[in-house]
């Protein structure tokens, strides 16, 4: 455990754990380290622990090593979060943070947002009023949560702060920041351009194969679900290469015949992942954080769930959601989305002018300042 060296500034404990944390992490911390007002400690919960999901999102991105690292990997859902409480709350005590910083809504999300209610460290959520309305799933428990503790919410666009507005949250609690998501694409699209040479790997042509993933647990854990999409994404391998990069839990239940034209790959690090997405014809996922690469790739996309939280992009023609109930209401959507002609020029700022890292730090450092000073 660490003492406070640099007690003249205030401390800011930022919690990731998972994929995407660390994405919109990179560009946070890179703002905070920037602005300097702050001092950030970064706890990394474990609960993402292969290199392909964990350490080479730091090395690419240039994350600052997280200073303390759960090691809780995988686990139920009781267990996962209890144990990052747990493990958690010992770093704060000893750590004595003026502030916590969460993002999305993970099982590591929820975990630290319950730690710094309970201790009383004011608590900001990046991320926050997203909404998919649907309470089987894990993560809009975990959002709804986290919201409520939170003291800050940074909602990424006009839905997520009507949505806070909605259930009755404070207006001065909501500040509408964008999406960090966004930055990061703008920021490290160009450079994966030049680092990553996955197009040549996988023999691909630009603009002629499909880009797919698949991790949530309704389509993975249920069987049918999961036979469905591999159906799907096999029948659209006869009319174009598919790329699917495969989550670890995915590769679990992955039981199927896999044709020539349907390529399985492990999971890629961000700048592959930029460079398969930016030169794809078409996307197809269930993840929450590709969607919306799609969007700023300029790729139609075809989103494997019944809702989702980025309603914004399904209402502009870029995003089709596709139900995984049958192989063919999903093939139809494929070809609905290729045969489409999105204005992705006409969208404009959905998700910010690219800088809502640099606004978030700003705030949180204004924020803390503010607090220190009643
Ligand atoms: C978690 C998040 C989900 C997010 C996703 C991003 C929760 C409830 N879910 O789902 O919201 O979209 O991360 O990818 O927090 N595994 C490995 N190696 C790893 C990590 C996981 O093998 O480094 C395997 C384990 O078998 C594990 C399974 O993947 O049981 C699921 O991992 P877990 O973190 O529980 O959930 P995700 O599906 O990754
Ligand atoms: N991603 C990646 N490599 C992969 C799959 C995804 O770098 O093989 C990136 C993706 O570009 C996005 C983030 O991981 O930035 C999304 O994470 P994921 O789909 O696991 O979670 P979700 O966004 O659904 O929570």
């Amino acid at each position: 455990m660490t003492s406070n060296p640099g007690a003249a500034r205030p401390k800011l404990l930022t919690v990731i754990g998972a994929r995407p944390q660390f994405v919109k992490a990179a560009v946070v911390s890179h703002a905070i380290a920037k602005d300097a007002r702050l001092e950030e400690v970064l706890v990394h919960t474990g609960q993402h622990y292969d290199d392909n999901m964990s350490g080479i999102f730091f090395e690419e991105l240039q994350i600052p090593a997280a200073q303390f690292n759960l090691g809780i990997g995988s686990g139920s859902h009781a267990r996962q979060t209890g144990e990052i409480m747990i493990a958690l709350e010992e770093v704060c005590i000893n750590a004595q943070p003026d502030m916590m910083l969460v993002y999305g809504d993970t099982n590591s999300t929820l975990a630290a947002a319950l730690v710094s209610a309970k201790l009383h460290i004011p608590l900001a959520h990046v991320e926050a009023g997203l909404r998919s309305f649907n309470r089987t799933m894990p993560e809009e428990i975990n959002r709804m949560v986290t919201d409520r503790v939170s003291d800050v919410l940074f909602a990424p666009t006009d839905t997520a702060v009507a949505n806070l507005l909605q259930e009755g949250f404070a207006r001065d609690s909501i500040v509408r920041t964008g999406d960090v998501m966004f930055d990061a694409a703008l920021k490290f699209t160009e450079i994966a351009k030049t680092r990553s040479t996955i197009l040549k790997q996988l023999d691909l042509q630009g603009k002629s194969y499909a880009l797919a993933t698949v991790h949530r647990a309704s389509n993975v854990d249920d069987e049918a679900a999961l036979r469905n999409i591999a159906g799907a994404l096999a029948a659209l391998s006869q009319k174009m290469p598919v790329v699917l990069p495969l989550h670890p839990r995915t590769r679990g239940r992955w039981t199927f015949e896999t044709p020539k034209n349907l390529t399985i790959i492990d999971p890629v690090g961000i700048f592959d992942m930029y460079r398969l997405e930016s030169a794809a014809q078409l996307i197809v996922t269930d993840s929450g954080g590709v969607q919306k690469e799609a969007f700023f790739h300029r790729v139609p996309c075809v989103t494997l769930r019944t809702d989702t939280e980025w309603m914004e992009l399904v209402e502009g023609g870029f995003n089709r959601l596709a139900p995984p109930t049958a192989i063919t209401s999903i093939l139809e959507a494929c070809e609905a989305a290729l045969a489409s002609k999105p204005d992705f020029s006409a969208a404009g700022h959905l998700y910010g002018d690219g800088d809502a890292a640099g606004f978030v730090a700003r705030y949180l450092a204004d924020w803390i300042s503010g607090l220190k000073e009643k």
